[in-house]
């Protein structure tokens, strides 16, 4: 469970709805409303990257908002402390649900980020990116960062948690490892689903959905299992079930 403490007045009250983000990955609005026209917002909260905001706008994002989804603004926010802050105070204007930044940004670009959502009268969870999953131990290397990738993604985790922040992205393997580090009222994000038996796609690192709720995940980041289903409704409700129906 996540941190309900004094602000209580914000959306992070709603973490009783649906565990399932579906990515809404495509190229532009009307793509992405034919398929969110055949989702219900009571099983599913919804993700807008940065292909689909350069694309479709502040627009997209207030249409999803007035009919009644839950949106996490996945635009992973890097940039000096001043310039992020007001872009975090836009986002939270347009009353998404999350929104993140990159955990290398810092400390103080992550405080300022916090203290400007806070000012939202519909305060958003924030999150961190820690380390992307296309960076690899050479990759890291080459940016100067020694070390485990592992130990990377746990200081960034922890930098993030010691900025007031609500949690992070993070694989499911990466999961049971950072709710023991940094605890149950940390929010994990967790992309790199797969139902069983379905296409793994691109993806390499997969976990079922009942199996990363099992590993510490908070939220399920799933996209092309349901976006590309022949019927996309019946995918999520399956989804939905299997993780709701009592062991
Ligand atoms: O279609 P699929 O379920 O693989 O989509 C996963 C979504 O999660 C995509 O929007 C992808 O960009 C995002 N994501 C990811 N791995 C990360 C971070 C985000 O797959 N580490």
């Amino acid at each position: 469970m996540l941190n309900n403490k004094a602000d209580s007045k914000t959306n992070i009250d709603k973490i009783s709805g649906s565990k399932i983000i579906v990515a809404l990955d495509y190229a532009d609005a009307t793509s992405a409303m034919s398929l969110v026209n055949q989702l219900d917002p009571t099983l599913c909260k919804l993700k807008v990257g940065k292909e689909l905001f350069t694309a479709a706008g502040p627009q997209l994002v207030e249409q999803l908002v007035a009919k009644n989804f839950q949106v996490f603004l996945d635009l992973k926010f890097h940039d000096i402390p001043n310039t992020v802050a007001k872009a975090c105070k836009a986002a939270s204007d347009l009353g998404v649900w999350m929104l993140n930044v990159h955990a290398s940004g810092g400390l103080e670009m992550m405080q300022a980020a916090k203290q400007a959502v806070e000012k939202s009268p519909n305060r958003p969870f924030l999150i961190a990116v820690t380390v992307l999953t296309s960076m690899n131990k050479a990759q890291l290397s080459l940016i100067g960062i020694k070390g485990t990738l592992e130990n990377h993604v746990v200081r960034l985790a922890k930098l993030t948690k010691q900025a007031g922040l609500d949690g992070v992205v993070c694989s499911a393997g990466e999961a049971p490892k950072l709710r023991k580090e940094l605890g149950s009222d940390f929010c994990l994000v967790t992309p790199g689903i797969r139902p069983e038996n379905a296409s793994l796609d691109d993806q390499k690192r997969v976990a079922s959905p009942k199996a990363a709720l099992s590993m510490g995940a908070s939220y399920l980041v799933i996209g092309r299992p349901i976006t590309q289903a022949t019927q996309p409704l019946a995918a999520l409700t399956q989804i939905y079930k299997e993780i709701t129906q009592p062991q």
